[in-house]
């Protein structure tokens, strides 16, 4: 078993509410453990340049209840590169770094399991994204408190919808993944939820518009996830418009205020979670996996396995919303 000293935390890719109670909890973890935490700016660039500085527990105090991420995130093409990662290699070595946290998605995931793979050096993954797309983890940092927006955004178009008697199509975030679009829709009551999982047929939704209009439904609130495969809001309004002419209808993309915001309890408990599980594991002897959620309890996922696996869409919540928006 490898004595570890020394770690680095880092956040990549998109930002998403609670990395800073992440960051929090694995310096914490850290220095609870008597190691030396060191805090990488902007994601795998700052591994590459040598970007570090080592934290205290006062560098974390403040940040559980803040979005964003202190440590500031970046897509760096560079770590792609051999050369890129050689380079962040040799300046962990030179810092005296013995292993690594990385927070992020899916490509920060696929990047630290190339990383440790070509090094040899432990890294711990944890799964910080809002689209919750990440096979072996029930939930993911930052899900829950944009689920929450998306959710409040849509009341307050809905207040607009029924007022005007409008046909809105909402966009929501996700990337290929309908996840927040699939909850979202049941929690908000939409009358229909458009998900890149579930094939959209225009026809369908047409007819469900037809019904709603003989039964005098007077406005609608149709979820679109931003992969879905008729298009984004802008494009499915578009089609449907040439057969409702009559209908007032508008687009809301909602961006990314789904990404910033106070990060909710529930993603604060987890990343406090998964931050002192990420230490432990490096402890264990853990060197290329996840910690994620399971059924409430923390697991271990190699890399290679959330990275080659793809996670599915609750076929229940599709019973309920289908049942709900008869
Ligand atoms: O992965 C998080 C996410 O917000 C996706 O839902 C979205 O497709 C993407 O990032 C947007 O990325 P950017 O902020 O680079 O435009």
């Amino acid at each position: 078993m490898t004595k570890i000293n020394s770690i680095a935390v880092l956040t990549s890719g998109g930002d998403a509410p609670g990395m800073n109670a992440a960051i929090r909890a694995v310096v914490r973890a850290g220095i609870f453990n008597k190691m030396k935490v060191f805090g990488v700016m902007r994601g795998y660039e700052g591994l590459i340049s040598g970007n570090f500085k080592e934290m205290v527990s006062r560098d974390v105090s403040n940040i559980i209840q803040t979005g964003g991420t202190i440590l500031k995130t970046a897509r760096s093409k560079e770590f792609h590169e051999i050369e890129g990662r050689k380079k962040a290699y040799n300046k962990l070595k030179r810092a005296g770094i013995d292993a690594l946290i990385v927070i992020g998605g899916d490509g920060t995931l696929r990047g630290a399991r190339q990383f440790t793979n070509e090094f040899n050096i432990p890294v711990i993954g944890m799964p910080g994204t809002i689209d919750n797309d990440l096979w072996g983890t029930d939930y993911t940092i930052g899900y829950d408190t944009a689920l929450n927006t998306v959710v409040e955004a849509v009341d307050k178009i809905r207040d607009t919808a029924a007022s005007h008697n409008r046909l809105f199509f909402v966009e929501v975030m996700g990337r290929d993944a309908g996840f927040l679009a699939l909850r979202s829709g049941i929690a908000c009551g939409a009358e229909a939820i458009l998900i890149p999982e579930k094939e959209t047929h225009l026809d369908q939704l047409k007819s469900y518009l037809e019904k709603g209009k003989k039964k005098r439904k007077s406005s609608s609130i149709i979820i679109v996830a931003e992969g879905d495969d008729a298009g984004g809001a802008f494009e499915i309004a578009k089609k449907v418009k040439k057969d409702f002419s009559d209908y007032s209808i508008r687009v809301s993309i909602l961006g990314h205020i789904q990404r910033g915001g106070r990060p909710s309890a529930f993603d604060r408990v987890m990343a406090s979670r998964l931050g002192v599980a990420a230490v432990d594991a490096l402890l264990d002897d853990q060197k290329s996996i996840m910690v994620g959620m399971q059924n409430r309890e923390i697991v271990h996922v190699p890399f290679n396995k959330t990275i080659k696996y793809h996670k599915g869409i609750n076929d229940s919540l599709l019973v309920t919303a289908d049942i709900l928006t008869i």
